[in-house]
C-alpha cells in the first residue's frame, strides 16, 4: 500500500494481548492497518516485540513476524502511547470467573477503561471485544464519556469475538459473522471500515444495540455448551443401556436441524471461555431476576463435570479397581487440540485427580507441557507419546491431537506394561486398537456393545439430488431413485412440513467455509 493510503487508514490499538488480542492485532496488521498492541505484562510485550508468540496457535507466529517486519505492528505497555496513537481502541483483556462466585471478574476491563479514558482527548471509538455480562457496555459507555476529556466524542461499541483457539487466524480473517453493537451511525461506519476485508469476502455484518451484541456471545457459548452436554448426557444413557453413543451421535448429526458440530461425545468442554461464560451468564440472569430461564445451564455444567468423574472411574476399572501402585500414561492435557491452553482443561483435571488417587501419572502433550508443568508440578512429563506410556498399566487419550489419533497402536503397545486404553474423546478407531490386542474402552460405549467405540464404520445414511434424481440411500445397494419431477422428490426438495431442514448436499450458511463439515469424520467440540 502507498504511504499516503496508509496514513489515511484508521490507526488501531489492541488493549490486552492474550489469545484474543494477539490474534486480533496480527490479523488487523495483515489486513493493512497500523496496529499497536498494549499489555500490562512487560514480559509478554517483550516476547511479542521479538516476534515470539507466548502461546501456541497455528499460523499466528508467522503472521506476528510478518506484521512486525512490515512496520505495521508493534507492542508496548504505555496507555499514553495508546491514547495518542489510536483512532480505534479494541478492548481484549480477560474476563475470568471470580474467585468465590459464578460471576465474571471485570477488574481487567475496568482497569483498561480507567487507564485509557482520562487520556482520550480527541474523537475515537472504543470497541469492546472481551466477553462480558449483558449491561456492562452500557455502564462503561457512560463512564468513558464522563472521564475522557473528549467527552461524548469518545464513543463505545461492542463487537464480541467468536474465534476458536486452534483456528484463531482463519476465524479472525474470515469470521462467520461480525456483530456490531453500536449507538450511532458513526460507530457502525468505523466498524465497517475496520472489517471491510472480511465483509467484502462475504462475512455477514449484523448491527445491534450494545446489550444484544453482548448477549450474542454468551448465548452462542451457552448453546454450544448445551449441545456438547446433550450428547454427553446421551453417553451416560448409552452406557447404562449398552448402546453406542458414537453411532447415536452420527445418526443424530445427519439431521441438518441438529447438525454434527459440537456433537462429539467425550470428556466435555473446558478452556478459558465456555465454562466461565455459562457460569457468568447464570449469575447475570440471577441479577436480572430471570434465573429460571437459565437454570438448565447448571445441569449442562454438571453433566460436563460428571464426564471427568466417569473418565476417572473407567481408568480405575482398567487399572484393576485401584490406582495404588499403578502407572498411567496420559496423552494430551490442553483443553482441546491445536492449543496449549490448559485453563479449566478436563484432561489436566483428570490427570491430576488420578495422581491424587495414588497412580504415578506421566503426561505428554504436543504443546501444553510447559503450562501444565507449572500448574501441576506433581505430575511427570514426557517428551513423546511413547515415553509417556512406557511401563503404563493404563493409557488415557484425553485431548484428541492428530498425533494421537494417528498413533500406531502396535508401536505404543510395545512400550506399555499392559495394553489398556481409555479413549476419552471417542477419537480412535477402536477396531484398529483391538486388532492390536488393546483392551479399548471409551466414554458412552459399554464394554459389551456391538461395534463398541467405533468412531465410524456404521452404515451411512445419505441422499442428494443429482442429475438423475433424488437418491435415497437405503443401504445395502437398495437405492430408491426418484426423477427430479417426481412429486415425492419435489416435496423433499421444495419444502413441505420439513421446509426448515437444509437439503442434503445443498450448502447452507454453515457450509460457507466448510466449518460445519467434518470430512474426516472427526466431530469437533467446537467452541468460541
Ligand atoms: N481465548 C479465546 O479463544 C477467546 C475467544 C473469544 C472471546 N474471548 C474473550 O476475550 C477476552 C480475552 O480472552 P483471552 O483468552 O485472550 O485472555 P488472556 O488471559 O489470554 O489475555 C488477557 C490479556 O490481557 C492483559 N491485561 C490484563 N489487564 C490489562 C489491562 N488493564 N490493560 C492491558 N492489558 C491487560 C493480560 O496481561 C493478558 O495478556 C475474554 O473476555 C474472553 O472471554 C476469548
Amino acid at each position: 500500500m502507498a504511504p499516503a493510503e496508509d496514513a489515511a487508514r484508521l490507526r488501531i490499538t489492541v488493549l490486552g494481548t492474550g489469545y484474543l488480542g494477539t490474534a486480533h492485532a496480527a490479523c488487523l496488521a495483515a489486513m493493512g492497518f497500523t496496529v499497536l498492541g498494549v499489555d500490562i505484562d512487560p514480559v509478554r510485550v517483550a516476547a511479542l516485540t521479538r516476534g515470539e508468540l507466548p502461546f501456541y496457535e497455528p499460523g499466528l507466529q508467522l503472521l506476528l513476524q510478518a506484521g512486525l517486519a512490515s512496520g505495521r505492528l508493534s507492542f508496548g505497555t504505555s496507555y499514553a502511547d495508546a491514547a495518542a496513537f489510536g483512532d480505534v481502541h479494541f478492548v481484549c483483556v480477560g474476563t475470568p470467573q471470580r474467585e468465590a462466585s459464578y460471576a465474571a471478574d471485570l477488574s481487567q476491563v475496568d482497569g483498561c477503561i480507567d487507564a485509557l479514558g482520562p487520556l482520550l482527548d480527541r474523537p475515537c471509538l472504543v470497541i469492546g471485544k472481551s466477553t462480558v455480562p449483558v449491561g456492562t457496555a452500557e455502564i462503561l459507555a457512560g463512564r468513558l464519556a464522563r472521564m475522557s476529556p473528549a467527552g461524548t466524542a469518545c464513543e463505545l461499541a461492542w463487537n464480541p469475538e467468536f474465534l476458536r483457539e486452534g483456528h484463531a487466524v482463519r476465524d479472525t480473517m474470515r469470521p462467520d459473522r461480525i456483530v456490531a453493537g453500536v449507538r450511532s451511525a458513526r460507530a457502525e461506519a468505523v466498524l465497517r471500515e475496520v472489517y471491510a476485508d472480511p465483509i467484502a469476502a462475504g462475512a455477514p455484518f449484523l448491527v445491534t444495540d450494545l446489550a444484544t451484541a453482548e448477549l450474542v456471545k454468551v448465548a452462542a457459548n451457552a448453546f454450544l455448551a448445551t449441545k456438547i452436554s446433550f450428547i454427553n448426557a446421551m453417553a451416560e444413557v448409552c452406557e447404562a443401556a449398552h448402546a453406542d453413543v458414537t453411532m447415536l451421535s452420527e445418526a443424530l448429526g445427519h439431521d441438518p436441524r441438529i447438525g454434527r458440530a459440537a456433537m462429539r461425545p467425550g470428556l466435555g468442554f473446558g478452556g478459558g471461555c465456555l465454562p466461565k461464560d455459562i457460569r457468568a451468564f447464570m449469575a447475570r440472569a440471577e441479577d436480572l431476576g430471570v434465573e429460571p430461564a437459565l437454570s438448565f445451564l447448571r445441569e449442562v455444567d454438571d453433566i460436563n463435570m460428571r464426564r471427568r468423574a466417569r473418565m476417572v472411574d473407567l481408568a480405575r476399572e482398567l487399572a484393576g479397581g485401584s490406582f495404588d501402585g499403578r502407572t498411567v500414561g496420559v496423552l494430551g492435557v490442553s483443553f482441546k487440540p491445536d492449543s496449549d491452553d490448559i485453563r479449566d482443561s478436563p484432561a489436566l483435571d483428570v490427570a491430576a485427580t488420578i495422581h491424587a488417587l495414588g497412580a504415578s501419572v506421566t503426561v505428554y502433550d504436543p504443546a501444553a507441557v510447559r503450562h501444565a508443568r507449572r500448574a501441576h508440578p506433581e505430575l511427570k512429563y514426557a517428551g513423546s507419546a511413547v515415553e509417556a506410556v512406557t511401563g503404563a498399566d493404563v493409557t488415557l487419550l484425553l485431548t484428541e491431537w492428530r498425533e494421537f489419533r494417528d498413533a500406531d497402536p502396535e508401536e505404543l503397545g510395545k512400550a506399555v506394561a499392559r495394553r489398556n486404553i481409555v479413549d476419552g474423546r471417542n477419537a480412535l478407531d477402536a477396531s484398529r486398537w483391538r486388532a492390536a490386542s488393546w483392551h479399548y474402552r471409551a466414554l458412552g460405549v459399554g464394554p459389551g456393545t456391538p461395534g463398541e467405540g467405533s468412531p465410524s464404520g456404521g452404515a451411512g445414511v445419505g441422499g442428494g439430488l443429482g442429475a438423475q434424481g433424488l437418491a435415497l440411500g437405503a443401504g445395502g445397494g437398495r437405492e430408491l431413485i426418484l426423477e427430479p419431477g417426481h412429486p415425492v422428490a419435489q416435496v423433499l426438495v421444495g419444502g413441505g412440513e420439513d421446509a426448515d431442514r437444509q437439503q442434503p448436499g445443498v450448502p447452507g450458511p454453515a457450509d460457507r467455509d466448510g466449518r460445519d463439515r467434518d470430512p474426516g469424520g472427526h466431530l469437533d467440540d467446537r467452541q468460541q
